[in-house]
């Protein structure tokens, strides 16, 4: 069942009725200001970090999920109704959101009144922006009333949502020339306020949530707008709210527009008061906004704006493929995931709730791979900014604060994959950008003045951070977990509600992880490219991934996969002689991309037996059989009910290893059938099961263990995206950036013909025509470049600015 569909044209996805088995969201926001927004008009906006500075108030895990937002109410002689259907869920006429690229369009009809809001945040600004278009389309001129309405919140989230017993006495507002402002703290430590403004002059405001909503009364009937009068009223304390009230009198046939500035604003210390010395807010700089945002002329201006910086920033590839799923996950919701990802990483999304995670050290490196190609400059800062917080001993902190970008341990340390996720995501950065320049830049550890040595050194500490922490099999000892964060082997966590990450470890030195060797197989390898350019000698880098390869081997290899693990004790996971845990998909995925097992046919053999034993429908499950019971040597893992999340859940992240792995045996078939079983456009169809938005990945999705097989979450905010689209691209489409050029060496479906695409790469573009028998799988690739045959399969770096046809047989 489907709850609408996509607008591949206009790069909108249509929701046709409010009701989404889940609120469906969209962000707004690219840059500094950022919001999530449901599409019923639920979500809350912040400036920079979700956490510290929220400027509305949202509650998690409501009834109904989704209440609080960016709400109007629309009030005719006779009633009143929520044109975004939430919160008052009048039954309307019809219904349809259209979540665009960073902004949103909510459009209603209810009894001949026709509603539509648009929603965005103009690039450089750090406000958004709702226009309501009203049309009056009854044959009898109609008298309305239009009310705003938001909750601020006080700031730090995590304290608002805790600290009654002081929040409830600092709220302050001001209301001035019927602009909003919410002061809270001002008086004191902040130097910021937000501002919320109305286009039209006021019939009256509230300020007051209470007065708003009226004693016991929630968002689906305000008493001011039951009433259809404002309370004109001003907070001391309790919750600060913004409602502004409009009186409109609509002709029949008339539209008329209304538009609402919601803002951010910081002044200096020394300039917070006019007149100084007062304790009023100096509004300058907000009363400036508000009267460029208010034009109707700006708006326009800024949406197309926006349009053009998507425009430019899709630019970087767009593919044409027999695929319409494929297509419009590539060319449009993919790479806006990737961006989102990049800005957000896993702080914000209706899973996420803004007050717990940083930037994670793995997570970043990984979600480079999703838009290094959109914006390599950024990606060269993100880099930085990782690099900045590594440890001196060449281990990570597991995160950093974007604010601050410090590294902390607030959700654990010592995860050994971390470090060695830095080299595969500098790699990445200059595969694509060809920037060796980035090699020799100064980066400190642990942020520490003084401490600053090539990133290039940072990169030979990573490789170390592994060799000098061997277990009892020469394979990596896993710290605290790896890429799976809930494999505890050295906790044996028995106290309830202790967190897995963070507990004390034991010290054992045992327990190993084949997923870090096979990651540090791919990682040396990378990193022996790398060294070549550095007149280093790659010799040692690659005599590490030959001994850790054998160690795999010895060790890893369990007769027809890889093993996963070895715990505290030394006892194997992930092998036919367990019984529960047999075999692992991440091992899979990891060792084959670090190229162990290409020659001897052992690739071949794990991947028919994740196919065997892991593939399901929706896609392929962690391990197999899932832990039935609670296992303290395990941890985390066997926390969760048999199919969710690591605990067999599919975990989405770990799937394109796969399709990758698939590419790279020369299966097409194989690789692309993954890709399908997981792509969300491919799952629109089954929308009442899946349940999370079909235009972006999910994290995970209940696996056959599980009783609602199937079911999708953890949307948005996942390595997934990132994943996917390397998979999908660079080794399906086979576009793949290397240290030396542009390689092209697709892996395509039997069934195909071929496919076009479009790719930007280091300032050319390149055009780009595929061409195959089809019906055959092709397992070689022959180049033509501007009329000129080409061999090796990497095309040669153009000048930047030039553009170049390829075409590319496959036979
Ligand atoms: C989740 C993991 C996540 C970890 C983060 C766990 O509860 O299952 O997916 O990586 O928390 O700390
Ligand atoms: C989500 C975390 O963000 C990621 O770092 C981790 O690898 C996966 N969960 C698997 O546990």
């Amino acid at each position: 069942m489907r709850f609408g569909h996509f607008d591949d044209e206009r790069r909108e996805y249509v929701i046709d009725r409010p009701d989404t088995p889940l609120p469906w969201i969209n962000y707004l926001g690219t840059e500094a200001y950022f919001g999530i927004i449901s599409n019923t008009a639920g979500g809350y906006s912040f400036y920079r970090d979700a956490r510290l500075r929220r400027l509305t108030r949202y509650r998690y895990n409501n009834a109904p999920m989704d209440l609080g937002g960016r709400y109007i109410y629309l009030r005719d002689e006779a009633e009143f109704w929520s044109p975004t259907w939430q919160p008052t869920q009048t039954e309307l006429d019809d219904y349809e959101c259209r979540h665009g690229l960073s902004y949103t369009r909510v459009a209603s009809r209810y009894r001949g009144i026709k509603a539509e809001t648009l929603y965005f945040v103009p690039l450089g600004e750090t406000l958004e922006v709702w226009r309501l278009k009203v049309t009056n389309e009854r044959d009898t001129a109609v008298s309305l009333s239009a009310f705003s309405s938001i909750e601020f919140c006080l700031w730090d989230a995590q304290d608002d949502a805790t600290n009654y017993q002081r929040n409830f006495n600092t709220g302050q507002v001001e209301v001035v020339d019927g602009v909003i402002y919410h002061k809270t703290e001002y008086r004191e430590r902040r130097d910021h306020f937000a501002y919320f403004a109305c286009s039209e002059p006021l019939a009256g405001f509230d300020t007051s949530r209470e007065a708003f909503l009226g004693p016991y009364r929630s968002w689906d009937r305000p008493l001011a707008v039951e009433r259809g009068e404002s309370g004109d009223s001003i907070a001391h304390g309790w919750q600060p709210h913004g409602s502004h009230h409009v009186k409109l009198t609509l002709e029949p046939g008339e539209t008329r527009e209304i538009g609402f500035v919601l803002g951010y604003w910081e002044n200096p210390r020394d300039a917070k008061f006019d007149p100084p010395g007062s304790q009023t807010i100096n509004k300058a700089g907000a009363q400036a906004k508000v009267a460029t945002w208010l034009a109707q002329e700006t708006v326009d201006a800024g949406l197309a704006a926006l349009a053009a910086r998507w425009e430019e920033l899709l630019g970087g590839l767009r593919v044409q493929t027999p695929d319409a799923d494929t297509d419009r996950m590539v060319n449009i919701w993919n790479a806006y995931q990737n961006m989102v990802t990049f800005n957000m990483s896993r702080s914000t999304s209706l899973y996420e709730s803004g007050i717990g995670r940083g930037m994670g050290f793995r997570d970043s490196n990984q979600d480079l791979l999703g838009f290094v190609h959109m914006i390599p400059e950024r990606a060269r800062e993100r880099i930085l900014d990782i690099a900045a917080t590594q440890l001196p001993t060449g281990g990570a902190y597991h995160q950093y604060q974007p604010l601050t970008k410090r590294g902390n341990n607030d959700i654990g340390s010592g995860f050994n994959d971390d470090p060695l996720w830095l080299i595969l995501g500098v790699s990445a950065y200059i595969k694509e950008s060809g920037d060796w320049s980035i090699l020799d830049e100064p980066v400190p550890f642990d942020n520490a003045p003084g401490s600053e040595q090539s990133l290039y050194e940072h990169l030979k500490l990573s490789l170390r951070y592994t060799t000098e922490r061997l277990g009892p099999h020469g394979l990596p000892l896993i710290g605290r977990a790896d890429w799976n964060d809930c494999l505890n082997l050295n906790c044996f966590s028995d106290t309830p509600g202790e967190p897995f990450q963070t507990t004390e470890n034991a010290t054992g030195g045992v327990a190993e992880s084949v997923f870090i060797a096979g990651q540090f197989v791919l990682a040396a390898r990378s990193l022996a490219e790398l060294a070549v350019h550095k007149d280093d000698d790659p010799a040692a880098y690659l005599t590490a991934a030959e001994k850790m390869t054998g160690s795999i081997a010895e060790h890893g290899w369990d007769g027809a996969w890889f093993r996963r693990a070895y715990d505290f004790h030394g006892n194997v996971i992930g092998s036919a002689s367990n019984d529960e845990g047999q075999i692992f998909i991440e091992p899979q995925g990891m060792c084959i991309m670090g190229g162990v097992g290409l020659d001897d046919g052992t690739a071949v053999r794990a991947l028919a037996s994740v196919r065997e034993r892991l593939a399901t429908p929706h896609g392929i499950v962690l391990q197999q059989p899932a832990f039935s019971s609670y296992r303290i040597e395990l941890g985390e893992i066997s926390s969760y009910p048999p199919g969710y999340k690591e605990n067999a859940g599919i975990f989405c992240h770990t799937n394109p290893w796969l399709m990758i792995a698939e590419a790279m045996v020369g299966n097409g078939d194989g690789a692309f059938d993954y890709y399908k079983r997981i792509n969300p456009s491919a799952r629109e169809e089954i929308g009442d099961l899946h349940r999370c938005e079909p235009y972006v990945y999910a994290q995970m999705i209940a696996g056959r263990d599980a009783p609602t097989h199937g079911e999708a979450k953890n949307s948005w905010l996942t390595g997934t995206a990132a994943w996917n689209y390397a998979a999908v691209t660079q080794w399906i489409l086979g576009i793949r950036p290397e240290l030396s050029g542009l390689r092209i060496a697709p892996v395509i479906p039997s069934s195909w013909s071929g496919f076009s695409a479009v790719r930007r790469f280091r300032g050319a573009t390149y055009t780009i025509t595929v061409q195959k028998e089809p019906g055959v799988s092709a397992t070689s690739c022959s180049l033509v470049v501007d009329g000129v045959p080409v061999d090796g399969g990497v095309l040669p770096v153009a000048p930047a600015g030039s553009s170049v046809q390829v075409e590319a047989h496959l036979s």
